[in-house]
Protein backbone atom coordinates (compact mmCIF):
# COMPACT_ATOMS: atom_id res chain seq x y z
CA UNK A 1 0.00 0.00 0.00
CA UNK A 2 1.11 3.47 -0.93
CA UNK A 3 0.71 6.24 1.59
CA UNK A 4 -2.09 8.68 0.37
CA UNK A 5 -3.29 12.47 1.45
CA UNK A 6 -6.16 12.53 3.89
CA UNK A 7 -8.56 15.23 4.09
CA UNK A 8 -7.12 17.07 6.81
CA UNK A 9 -10.45 17.18 8.48
CA UNK A 10 -9.96 13.35 8.73
CA UNK A 11 -6.87 12.70 9.08
CA UNK A 12 -6.44 12.81 12.92
CA UNK A 13 -7.47 10.56 15.80
CA UNK A 14 -7.52 12.68 19.04
CA UNK A 15 -8.21 10.15 21.60
CA UNK A 16 -7.20 9.68 25.43
CA UNK A 17 -6.64 6.34 27.30
CA UNK A 18 -8.98 6.01 30.75
CA UNK A 19 -8.17 3.13 33.10
CA UNK A 20 -7.70 2.90 36.88
CA UNK A 21 -3.99 2.51 38.23
CA UNK A 22 -1.75 -0.49 37.56
CA UNK A 23 -4.51 -1.45 34.71
CA UNK A 24 -1.24 -0.42 32.17
CA UNK A 25 -1.70 2.42 30.81
CA UNK A 26 1.86 3.61 30.81
CA UNK A 27 2.56 0.20 29.04
CA UNK A 28 -0.12 0.10 26.45
CA UNK A 29 1.00 3.61 25.84
CA UNK A 30 4.35 2.84 25.06
CA UNK A 31 3.08 0.08 22.67
CA UNK A 32 0.93 2.51 20.94
CA UNK A 33 4.13 4.81 20.08
CA UNK A 34 5.89 1.95 19.37
CA UNK A 35 3.91 0.85 16.66
CA UNK A 36 3.34 4.22 15.21
CA UNK A 37 7.18 4.13 14.18
CA UNK A 38 7.76 7.99 14.43
CA UNK A 39 7.94 8.44 18.41
CA UNK A 40 7.21 11.89 20.07
CA UNK A 41 6.76 12.23 23.46
CA UNK A 42 6.80 16.12 23.45
CA UNK A 43 5.20 16.78 26.45
CA UNK A 44 6.85 13.92 28.42
CA UNK A 45 10.06 15.08 27.68
CA UNK A 46 9.37 18.81 28.74
CA UNK A 47 8.07 17.81 31.70
CA UNK A 48 10.91 15.84 32.33
CA UNK A 49 13.30 18.90 31.68
CA UNK A 50 11.18 21.29 33.85
CA UNK A 51 11.67 18.78 36.43
CA UNK A 52 15.71 18.40 36.33
CA UNK A 53 15.60 22.44 36.28
CA UNK A 54 12.80 23.28 38.77
CA UNK A 55 12.47 21.31 41.93
CA UNK A 56 9.55 23.20 43.11
CA UNK A 57 7.24 21.15 45.72
CA UNK A 58 5.57 20.41 42.81
CA UNK A 59 7.65 18.33 41.38
CA UNK A 60 8.85 16.58 43.74
CA UNK A 61 5.30 15.33 44.66
CA UNK A 62 5.50 14.01 41.64
CA UNK A 63 8.53 12.20 41.54
CA UNK A 64 8.18 10.79 45.38
CA UNK A 65 4.82 9.19 43.97
CA UNK A 66 6.27 8.07 40.74
CA UNK A 67 2.82 9.88 39.07
CA UNK A 68 2.72 12.07 36.66
CA UNK A 69 0.24 15.44 37.90
CA UNK A 70 0.45 17.00 34.69
CA UNK A 71 -0.43 15.59 31.35
CA UNK A 72 1.16 15.29 27.83
CA UNK A 73 0.42 15.33 24.53
CA UNK A 74 1.70 12.02 22.24
CA UNK A 75 1.75 12.32 18.35
CA UNK A 76 2.30 9.42 16.17
CA UNK A 77 1.68 8.59 12.86
CA UNK A 78 0.72 5.32 11.42
CA UNK A 79 -1.03 4.19 8.13
CA UNK A 80 -4.94 4.19 8.00
CA UNK A 81 -7.24 0.85 6.10
CA UNK A 82 -7.17 2.47 2.65
CA UNK A 83 -3.12 3.71 2.41
CA UNK A 84 -3.99 6.59 3.48
CA UNK A 85 -1.99 8.67 6.58
CA UNK A 86 -3.43 8.91 10.00
CA UNK A 87 -2.00 10.79 12.99
CA UNK A 88 -2.71 10.11 16.29
CA UNK A 89 -3.15 12.29 19.13
CA UNK A 90 -2.61 10.56 22.46
CA UNK A 91 -3.21 13.04 25.38
CA UNK A 92 -2.25 11.69 28.54
CA UNK A 93 -4.09 11.62 31.54
CA UNK A 94 -2.78 11.49 35.11
CA UNK A 95 -3.24 7.76 36.30
CA UNK A 96 -3.31 8.60 39.96
CA UNK A 97 -5.96 7.34 41.50
CA UNK A 98 -7.20 11.25 42.70
CA UNK A 99 -8.26 12.15 39.47
CA UNK A 100 -8.40 15.58 39.41
CA UNK A 101 -10.21 18.55 37.21
CA UNK A 102 -7.61 18.56 34.85
CA UNK A 103 -7.94 14.73 33.72
CA UNK A 104 -11.56 15.57 33.09
CA UNK A 105 -10.81 18.38 31.73
CA UNK A 106 -8.86 16.51 29.00
CA UNK A 107 -11.46 14.37 28.12
CA UNK A 108 -13.45 17.67 27.39
CA UNK A 109 -10.51 18.03 24.65
CA UNK A 110 -10.44 14.36 22.52
CA UNK A 111 -12.73 12.78 19.92
CA UNK A 112 -12.91 9.06 21.45
CA UNK A 113 -11.29 7.48 23.95
CA UNK A 114 -9.52 3.88 25.09
CA UNK A 115 -10.90 2.31 27.97
CA UNK A 116 -8.33 -0.39 30.09
CA UNK A 117 -8.97 -2.79 31.97
CA UNK A 118 -7.14 -5.34 33.82
CA UNK A 119 -8.53 -8.98 33.54
CA UNK A 120 -8.20 -10.07 36.63
CA UNK A 121 -9.51 -7.02 38.25
CA UNK A 122 -12.60 -5.89 35.88
CA UNK A 123 -13.69 -2.15 36.32
CA UNK A 124 -13.00 -0.59 39.29
CA UNK A 125 -14.76 3.05 40.69
CA UNK A 126 -12.44 5.42 39.42
CA UNK A 127 -12.52 4.23 35.59
CA UNK A 128 -16.23 4.03 36.39
CA UNK A 129 -16.75 7.62 36.86
CA UNK A 130 -13.86 8.55 33.87
CA UNK A 131 -16.31 6.41 31.85
CA UNK A 132 -19.47 8.40 32.64
CA UNK A 133 -17.57 11.78 32.01
CA UNK A 134 -16.99 10.39 28.66
CA UNK A 135 -20.71 9.45 28.38
CA UNK A 136 -21.35 12.96 29.15
CA UNK A 137 -19.49 14.36 26.77
CA UNK A 138 -19.89 11.66 24.02
CA UNK A 139 -16.61 10.25 23.67
CA UNK A 140 -17.53 6.53 22.62
CA UNK A 141 -15.14 4.23 23.91
CA UNK A 142 -13.06 1.16 22.77
CA UNK A 143 -12.37 -1.07 25.25
CA UNK A 144 -8.69 -2.91 26.12
CA UNK A 145 -9.04 -5.98 28.23
CA UNK A 146 -5.60 -6.20 29.46
CA UNK A 147 -2.98 -8.89 30.78
CA UNK A 148 -4.45 -11.74 29.43
CA UNK A 149 -1.25 -13.57 29.59
CA UNK A 150 -1.58 -13.59 32.95
CA UNK A 151 -4.29 -15.54 35.34
CA UNK A 152 -7.78 -13.41 34.90
CA UNK A 153 -11.40 -13.79 35.58
CA UNK A 154 -13.64 -15.54 32.59
CA UNK A 155 -13.16 -13.14 29.98
CA UNK A 156 -16.94 -13.18 29.69
CA UNK A 157 -17.07 -12.15 33.32
CA UNK A 158 -15.64 -9.37 32.09
CA UNK A 159 -18.01 -8.74 29.08
CA UNK A 160 -20.61 -8.93 31.14
CA UNK A 161 -19.39 -6.44 33.70
CA UNK A 162 -18.53 -3.84 31.27
CA UNK A 163 -22.04 -3.94 30.25
CA UNK A 164 -23.86 -4.15 33.12
CA UNK A 165 -21.90 -1.63 35.14
CA UNK A 166 -22.02 0.84 32.05
CA UNK A 167 -25.34 -0.20 30.24
CA UNK A 168 -23.67 -0.67 27.33
CA UNK A 169 -23.43 -2.74 24.27
CA UNK A 170 -20.24 -5.13 24.09
CA UNK A 171 -18.75 -6.77 20.99
CA UNK A 172 -15.35 -8.47 21.51
CA UNK A 173 -13.50 -8.36 18.21
CA UNK A 174 -10.83 -10.85 19.44
CA UNK A 175 -10.46 -13.21 22.10
CA UNK A 176 -8.11 -14.93 24.54
CA UNK A 177 -6.99 -18.55 23.88
CA UNK A 178 -6.71 -19.51 27.16
CA UNK A 179 -5.26 -17.00 30.10
CA UNK A 180 -2.52 -17.38 32.63
CA UNK A 181 -0.13 -20.29 32.70
CA UNK A 182 -2.52 -21.90 29.89
CA UNK A 183 -2.24 -18.77 27.81
CA UNK A 184 -1.94 -19.60 23.79
CA UNK A 185 -2.26 -16.22 22.24
CA UNK A 186 -5.17 -13.56 20.74
CA UNK A 187 -7.91 -14.90 18.07
CA UNK A 188 -8.82 -11.76 15.50
CA UNK A 189 -12.68 -13.21 15.48
CA UNK A 190 -12.16 -11.07 11.63
CA UNK A 191 -9.62 -13.12 9.75
CA UNK A 192 -9.83 -16.45 12.12
CA UNK A 193 -6.12 -15.34 12.85
CA UNK A 194 -4.35 -16.04 15.64
CA UNK A 195 -1.23 -14.51 17.47
CA UNK A 196 0.90 -16.87 19.56
CA UNK A 197 3.42 -16.29 21.57
CA UNK A 198 5.55 -18.85 20.09
CA UNK A 199 6.06 -20.67 16.25
CA UNK A 200 7.28 -17.36 14.46
CA UNK A 201 4.53 -14.83 15.48
CA UNK A 202 6.18 -12.47 18.03
CA UNK A 203 4.44 -9.41 16.80
CA UNK A 204 0.67 -9.35 17.06
CA UNK A 205 -2.22 -10.45 15.15
CA UNK A 206 -2.85 -10.15 11.46
CA UNK A 207 0.75 -10.34 10.32
CA UNK A 208 1.05 -13.89 11.70
CA UNK A 209 -0.16 -17.47 12.13
CA UNK A 210 -3.22 -18.25 10.28
CA UNK A 211 -3.73 -21.55 11.42
CA UNK A 212 -6.70 -21.31 13.28
CA UNK A 213 -6.17 -24.66 14.99
CA UNK A 214 -6.75 -23.82 19.01
CA UNK A 215 -7.84 -26.70 21.97
CA UNK A 216 -11.06 -27.77 21.10
CA UNK A 217 -13.08 -26.12 24.76
CA UNK A 218 -10.99 -22.55 23.44
CA UNK A 219 -12.48 -22.96 20.28
CA UNK A 220 -15.60 -23.36 21.35
CA UNK A 221 -15.50 -20.75 24.28
CA UNK A 222 -14.59 -18.50 21.31
CA UNK A 223 -17.52 -19.37 18.92
CA UNK A 224 -20.08 -18.69 21.79
CA UNK A 225 -18.32 -14.99 22.33
CA UNK A 226 -18.63 -14.68 18.70
CA UNK A 227 -22.04 -15.42 18.69
CA UNK A 228 -23.63 -14.23 22.04
CA UNK A 229 -23.10 -10.72 21.73
CA UNK A 230 -23.49 -7.90 19.25
CA UNK A 231 -21.84 -7.31 16.14
CA UNK A 232 -19.89 -4.60 15.48
CA UNK A 233 -22.07 -1.46 14.48
CA UNK A 234 -20.21 1.91 14.17
CA UNK A 235 -23.22 4.14 14.73
CA UNK A 236 -23.82 2.42 18.18
CA UNK A 237 -19.95 2.85 18.29
CA UNK A 238 -20.17 6.28 17.57
CA UNK A 239 -23.23 7.37 19.54
CA UNK A 240 -21.61 5.74 22.54
CA UNK A 241 -24.16 2.45 23.11
CA UNK A 242 -21.51 0.12 21.89
CA UNK A 243 -17.87 -0.82 22.77
CA UNK A 244 -16.00 -3.21 20.79
CA UNK A 245 -13.97 -5.05 23.15
CA UNK A 246 -10.09 -6.50 22.05
CA UNK A 247 -8.16 -8.39 24.57
CA UNK A 248 -4.19 -8.79 24.91
CA UNK A 249 -1.66 -7.94 26.73
CA UNK A 250 0.28 -4.42 26.66
CA UNK A 251 3.27 -6.00 28.37
CA UNK A 252 3.81 -8.57 25.36
CA UNK A 253 2.08 -7.00 22.59
CA UNK A 254 -0.58 -8.77 22.08
CA UNK A 255 -3.46 -7.29 20.54
CA UNK A 256 -1.81 -3.35 20.60
CA UNK A 257 -1.70 -2.95 16.66
CA UNK A 258 -5.36 -4.56 16.28
CA UNK A 259 -6.57 -1.67 18.38
CA UNK A 260 -4.60 1.27 16.90
CA UNK A 261 -6.47 -0.01 13.62
CA UNK A 262 -9.59 -0.03 15.16
CA UNK A 263 -8.88 3.77 16.31
CA UNK A 264 -7.92 4.05 12.59
CA UNK A 265 -10.77 2.91 10.93
CA UNK A 266 -13.67 3.24 13.66
CA UNK A 267 -12.99 6.33 16.09
CA UNK A 268 -14.28 9.41 15.08
CA UNK A 269 -12.37 12.26 13.29
CA UNK A 270 -12.12 16.10 14.61
CA UNK A 271 -16.34 16.66 15.73
CA UNK A 272 -17.55 19.80 15.30
CA UNK A 273 -17.13 21.91 18.30
CA UNK A 274 -20.99 23.67 19.89
CA UNK A 275 -20.93 27.76 19.94
CA UNK A 276 -23.62 28.69 21.32
CA UNK A 277 -26.50 27.84 18.47
CA UNK A 278 -23.82 26.99 15.94
CA UNK A 279 -21.88 24.14 15.42
CA UNK A 280 -17.91 24.91 14.20
CA UNK A 281 -17.20 22.06 11.59
CA UNK A 282 -13.30 21.17 11.40
CA UNK A 283 -13.50 22.24 8.09
CA UNK A 284 -14.85 25.67 9.00
CA UNK A 285 -12.22 28.61 6.98
CA UNK A 286 -10.97 29.96 9.97
CA UNK A 287 -8.70 28.72 12.42
CA UNK A 288 -10.24 27.93 15.87
CA UNK A 289 -9.54 26.28 18.92
CA UNK A 290 -10.03 26.35 22.90
CA UNK A 291 -7.86 26.39 25.68
CA UNK A 292 -8.49 23.19 28.13
CA UNK A 293 -5.30 22.90 30.24
CA UNK A 294 -3.04 25.49 31.13
CA UNK A 295 0.29 24.29 32.62
CA UNK A 296 2.04 27.09 34.76
CA UNK A 297 5.51 27.46 36.35
CA UNK A 298 7.19 24.50 34.66
CA UNK A 299 10.28 27.20 35.38
CA UNK A 300 9.64 28.93 38.77
CA UNK A 301 12.29 31.60 37.73
CA UNK A 302 10.16 32.42 34.93
CA UNK A 303 6.40 32.70 35.71
CA UNK A 304 6.27 30.74 32.29
CA UNK A 305 2.76 28.93 30.83
CA UNK A 306 1.74 26.86 28.29
CA UNK A 307 -1.77 26.84 27.36
CA UNK A 308 -2.85 23.67 25.50
CA UNK A 309 -5.35 24.42 23.11
CA UNK A 310 -7.03 22.08 21.25
CA UNK A 311 -7.83 23.09 17.38
CA UNK A 312 -11.14 23.10 16.62
CA UNK A 313 -11.53 24.02 12.76
CA UNK A 314 -8.71 25.54 9.99
CA UNK A 315 -5.07 25.29 9.22
CA UNK A 316 -3.13 26.85 11.82
CA UNK A 317 0.13 28.10 10.80
CA UNK A 318 3.10 29.38 12.74
CA UNK A 319 2.96 33.30 13.68
CA UNK A 320 -0.52 33.61 13.01
CA UNK A 321 -2.84 35.99 15.21
CA UNK A 322 -5.10 34.50 17.02
CA UNK A 323 -7.52 36.04 19.39
CA UNK A 324 -8.29 35.02 22.87
CA UNK A 325 -12.17 35.37 23.89
CA UNK A 326 -10.88 36.72 27.62
CA UNK A 327 -8.39 39.27 26.14
CA UNK A 328 -10.34 40.58 23.18
CA UNK A 329 -7.17 41.20 21.15
CA UNK A 330 -4.98 39.60 18.78
CA UNK A 331 -1.73 37.60 20.09
CA UNK A 332 0.51 35.88 17.69
CA UNK A 333 1.80 32.46 18.07
CA UNK A 334 5.44 32.75 17.40
CA UNK A 335 6.30 29.67 19.46
CA UNK A 336 3.44 27.34 19.55
CA UNK A 337 5.14 23.86 19.96
CA UNK A 338 2.84 21.83 17.79
CA UNK A 339 3.43 18.39 19.22
CA UNK A 340 2.32 16.37 15.87
CA UNK A 341 5.66 17.12 14.31
CA UNK A 342 7.92 14.36 14.34
CA UNK A 343 10.60 16.82 15.27
CA UNK A 344 9.57 18.35 18.30
CA UNK A 345 11.19 21.70 17.93
CA UNK A 346 9.15 23.80 15.49
CA UNK A 347 6.51 22.35 13.09
CA UNK A 348 4.61 25.41 10.84
CA UNK A 349 1.03 23.90 10.80
CA UNK A 350 -1.74 22.14 12.74
CA UNK A 351 -5.09 20.86 11.35
CA UNK A 352 -8.17 20.43 13.27
CA UNK A 353 -7.75 17.94 16.16
CA UNK A 354 -4.33 19.28 16.85
CA UNK A 355 -3.09 20.28 20.14
CA UNK A 356 -1.04 23.40 19.90
CA UNK A 357 1.20 24.39 23.16
CA UNK A 358 1.18 28.15 23.57
CA UNK A 359 3.78 29.71 25.74
CA UNK A 360 2.37 32.80 27.70
CA UNK A 361 2.15 34.84 30.70
CA UNK A 362 -0.95 34.76 31.88
CA UNK A 363 -3.10 35.44 29.21
CA UNK A 364 -4.73 32.36 27.90
CA UNK A 365 -7.59 31.03 30.23
CA UNK A 366 -8.96 27.43 30.54
CA UNK A 367 -12.16 27.70 28.37
CA UNK A 368 -11.03 30.47 26.38
CA UNK A 369 -11.90 30.39 22.91
CA UNK A 370 -9.41 30.96 20.11
CA UNK A 371 -10.01 32.13 16.97
CA UNK A 372 -8.81 34.72 13.87
CA UNK A 373 -12.57 36.38 13.69
CA UNK A 374 -13.54 36.70 17.09
CA UNK A 375 -16.65 35.94 16.47
CA UNK A 376 -17.13 32.62 17.84
CA UNK A 377 -17.18 31.62 21.46
CA UNK A 378 -17.35 27.80 22.18
CA UNK A 379 -19.57 26.54 24.76
CA UNK A 380 -19.71 23.34 26.31
CA UNK A 381 -16.44 23.15 28.44
CA UNK A 382 -17.71 22.59 32.14
CA UNK A 383 -16.37 23.13 35.18
CA UNK A 384 -17.02 20.45 37.41
CA UNK A 385 -18.70 20.76 41.20
CA UNK A 386 -16.16 20.11 43.62
CA UNK A 387 -16.37 16.59 46.11
CA UNK A 388 -14.06 18.65 48.63
CA UNK A 389 -14.03 21.72 50.35
CA UNK A 390 -11.78 23.19 52.65
CA UNK A 391 -11.13 26.49 54.31
CA UNK A 392 -8.13 28.19 53.61
CA UNK A 393 -6.11 28.87 57.12
CA UNK A 394 -3.59 31.97 56.53
CA UNK A 395 -0.59 31.34 58.76
CA UNK A 396 0.96 34.76 58.65
CA UNK A 397 -2.28 37.27 58.53
CA UNK A 398 -0.32 39.93 56.31
CA UNK A 399 -0.09 37.58 53.27
CA UNK A 400 -3.90 38.51 52.68
CA UNK A 401 -3.12 39.76 49.43
CA UNK A 402 -0.61 37.42 48.24
CA UNK A 403 -3.22 34.47 49.19
CA UNK A 404 -5.53 35.85 46.93
CA UNK A 405 -3.25 36.29 44.17
CA UNK A 406 -2.77 32.60 44.35
CA UNK A 407 -6.17 31.15 44.36
CA UNK A 408 -7.06 33.22 41.93
CA UNK A 409 -3.90 32.07 39.01
CA UNK A 410 -4.39 28.74 40.49
CA UNK A 411 -7.93 28.86 40.09
CA UNK A 412 -7.85 29.73 36.68
CA UNK A 413 -5.20 27.00 36.28
CA UNK A 414 -7.83 24.65 37.14
CA UNK A 415 -5.70 23.17 39.78
CA UNK A 416 -8.00 24.78 42.20
CA UNK A 417 -11.73 26.70 42.08
CA UNK A 418 -11.81 28.83 44.68
CA UNK A 419 -15.06 30.31 46.28
CA UNK A 420 -15.34 33.30 48.24
CA UNK A 421 -18.09 33.21 50.85
CA UNK A 422 -20.35 35.94 51.03
CA UNK A 423 -20.25 35.85 54.98
CA UNK A 424 -16.69 35.99 56.64
CA UNK A 425 -13.19 35.75 55.14
CA UNK A 426 -12.13 32.45 54.77
CA UNK A 427 -11.92 30.95 51.13
CA UNK A 428 -12.72 27.98 50.44
CA UNK A 429 -11.11 26.05 47.74
CA UNK A 430 -12.84 23.09 45.62
CA UNK A 431 -11.09 20.05 44.41
CA UNK A 432 -12.76 16.66 42.48
CA UNK A 433 -9.02 14.82 43.94
CA UNK A 434 -7.38 15.10 47.15
CA UNK A 435 -3.89 14.89 45.44
CA UNK A 436 -4.99 18.38 44.41
CA UNK A 437 -5.14 19.75 47.58
CA UNK A 438 -1.68 18.76 48.68
CA UNK A 439 -0.45 20.47 44.97
CA UNK A 440 -1.88 23.26 46.14
CA UNK A 441 -0.20 24.27 49.76
CA UNK A 442 3.14 23.14 48.17
CA UNK A 443 2.43 25.30 44.83
CA UNK A 444 1.26 28.11 47.39
CA UNK A 445 4.63 27.91 49.57
CA UNK A 446 7.18 27.28 46.76
CA UNK A 447 5.53 29.83 44.27
CA UNK A 448 4.06 32.17 46.03
CA UNK A 449 6.02 32.04 49.42
CA UNK A 450 2.59 31.74 51.29
CA UNK A 451 2.52 29.18 54.15
CA UNK A 452 -1.22 28.03 54.48
CA UNK A 453 -3.16 25.14 56.04
CA UNK A 454 -6.34 23.79 55.07
CA UNK A 455 -9.28 23.01 57.29
CA UNK A 456 -12.47 20.89 56.93
CA UNK A 457 -15.25 23.19 55.87
CA UNK A 458 -18.36 22.52 56.66
CA UNK A 459 -19.68 22.34 53.23
CA UNK A 460 -19.97 19.27 50.78
CA UNK A 461 -20.25 20.18 47.41
CA UNK A 462 -21.49 23.04 45.70
CA UNK A 463 -23.68 24.49 42.55
CA UNK A 464 -24.41 27.34 40.41
CA UNK A 465 -27.00 29.08 40.85
CA UNK A 466 -28.98 30.60 38.35
CA UNK A 467 -32.86 31.38 37.25
CA UNK A 468 -35.78 33.91 37.67
CA UNK A 469 -34.13 36.93 39.30
CA UNK A 470 -36.83 37.63 42.39
CA UNK A 471 -35.89 33.80 42.89
CA UNK A 472 -32.78 34.41 43.04
CA UNK A 473 -33.20 37.82 45.32
CA UNK A 474 -35.26 35.67 47.88
CA UNK A 475 -33.01 32.63 47.46
CA UNK A 476 -30.22 35.04 48.28
CA UNK A 477 -31.70 36.96 51.46
CA UNK A 478 -32.32 33.56 53.08
CA UNK A 479 -29.60 31.42 52.39
CA UNK A 480 -26.27 34.04 52.96
CA UNK A 481 -24.57 31.78 54.84
CA UNK A 482 -24.32 29.01 52.51
CA UNK A 483 -23.55 31.43 49.13
CA UNK A 484 -20.17 32.25 47.90
CA UNK A 485 -19.25 33.98 44.49
CA UNK A 486 -16.55 32.10 41.90
CA UNK A 487 -13.77 33.60 40.57
CA UNK A 488 -16.04 35.21 37.96
CA UNK A 489 -18.45 36.30 41.13
CA UNK A 490 -20.87 33.79 39.73
CA UNK A 491 -22.93 32.78 42.91
CA UNK A 492 -22.91 29.17 44.21
CA UNK A 493 -24.81 27.53 46.51
CA UNK A 494 -21.98 25.69 49.28
CA UNK A 495 -24.62 22.57 50.16
CA UNK A 496 -24.02 20.15 53.64
CA UNK A 497 -24.82 17.71 51.73
CA UNK A 498 -26.49 16.27 48.33
CA UNK A 499 -29.76 15.63 50.30
CA UNK A 500 -29.14 19.57 50.66
CA UNK A 501 -28.63 19.94 46.97
CA UNK A 502 -31.66 18.29 46.34
CA UNK A 503 -33.65 19.61 49.25
CA UNK A 504 -33.20 23.48 47.82
CA UNK A 505 -34.24 22.58 44.34
CA UNK A 506 -37.60 21.28 45.17
CA UNK A 507 -37.63 23.94 47.24
CA UNK A 508 -36.63 26.37 44.08
CA UNK A 509 -38.41 25.37 40.92
CA UNK A 510 -37.70 28.43 39.31
CA UNK A 511 -33.70 27.80 40.07
CA UNK A 512 -31.40 25.97 38.32
CA UNK A 513 -28.61 24.15 40.58
CA UNK A 514 -25.84 23.37 38.45
CA UNK A 515 -23.10 20.92 38.87
CA UNK A 516 -21.20 22.12 36.14
CA UNK A 517 -20.88 25.53 34.63
CA UNK A 518 -19.83 26.61 31.07
CA UNK A 519 -16.42 28.45 31.25
P1 LIG B 1 -0.58 2.15 34.69
O1 LIG B 1 0.18 3.11 33.83
O2 LIG B 1 -1.98 1.94 34.26
O3 LIG B 1 -0.49 2.47 36.15
O4 LIG B 1 0.09 0.71 34.54
P2 LIG B 1 1.53 0.27 34.03
O5 LIG B 1 1.62 0.33 32.56
O6 LIG B 1 2.57 0.96 34.83
O7 LIG B 1 1.47 -1.27 34.42
C1 LIG B 1 1.27 -1.69 35.74
C2 LIG B 1 1.95 -3.05 35.93
O8 LIG B 1 1.31 -4.02 35.11
C3 LIG B 1 3.40 -3.07 35.53
O9 LIG B 1 4.06 -4.00 36.35
C4 LIG B 1 3.36 -3.61 34.12
O10 LIG B 1 4.55 -4.21 33.73
C5 LIG B 1 2.25 -4.62 34.24
N1 LIG B 1 1.60 -4.93 32.96
C6 LIG B 1 1.12 -4.05 32.04
N2 LIG B 1 0.58 -4.70 31.00
C7 LIG B 1 0.71 -6.02 31.25
C8 LIG B 1 0.34 -7.19 30.55
O11 LIG B 1 -0.22 -7.17 29.46
N3 LIG B 1 0.64 -8.37 31.15
C9 LIG B 1 1.26 -8.45 32.35
N4 LIG B 1 1.52 -9.64 32.84
N5 LIG B 1 1.61 -7.36 33.04
C10 LIG B 1 1.35 -6.15 32.51
P3 LIG B 1 4.92 -3.57 37.60
O12 LIG B 1 5.48 -4.81 38.18
O13 LIG B 1 4.12 -2.68 38.48
O14 LIG B 1 6.00 -2.67 36.99
P4 LIG B 1 7.30 -3.14 36.21
O15 LIG B 1 8.11 -3.83 37.23
O16 LIG B 1 6.89 -4.05 35.11
O17 LIG B 1 7.87 -1.87 35.72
Amino acid sequence: MTSTTNSPENSRRTFAIISHPDAGKTTLTEKLLLTGGAIHLAGEVKARGAARRARSDWMKIEQQRGISVTSSVMTFEREGPDGETVTFNLLDTPGHEDFSEDTYRTLTAVDSAIMVIDAAKGIEPQTRKLFEVCRLRNVPIITFVNKVDREGRDPFETLDEVADMLALDVSPQTWPIGMGGEFEGVLDFATGHVARPEGGSKEFLGTFDEDPAIPERFAEQAELAQIGYPEFDAEAYRNGDLTPVYFGSALKNFGVIKLIEAIAEHAPPPRPQPAGEELIEPAHDEVTGFIFKVQANMDPNHRDRIAFMRQVSGTFKRGMKLTPSGLGKPIAIHSPILFFAQDREIADTAQAGDIIGIPNHGTLRVGDTLSEKDAIRFTGLPNFAPEILRRVQLRDPTKTKQLRKALDDLSEEGVIQVFYPELGAQHIVGVVGQLQLEVLVSRLSAEYKVEAGLEAAPFATARWVSGDEAALDEFERFNRANLARDRDGDLVFMAKSPWDVGYQEEKNPKLKFSATKER
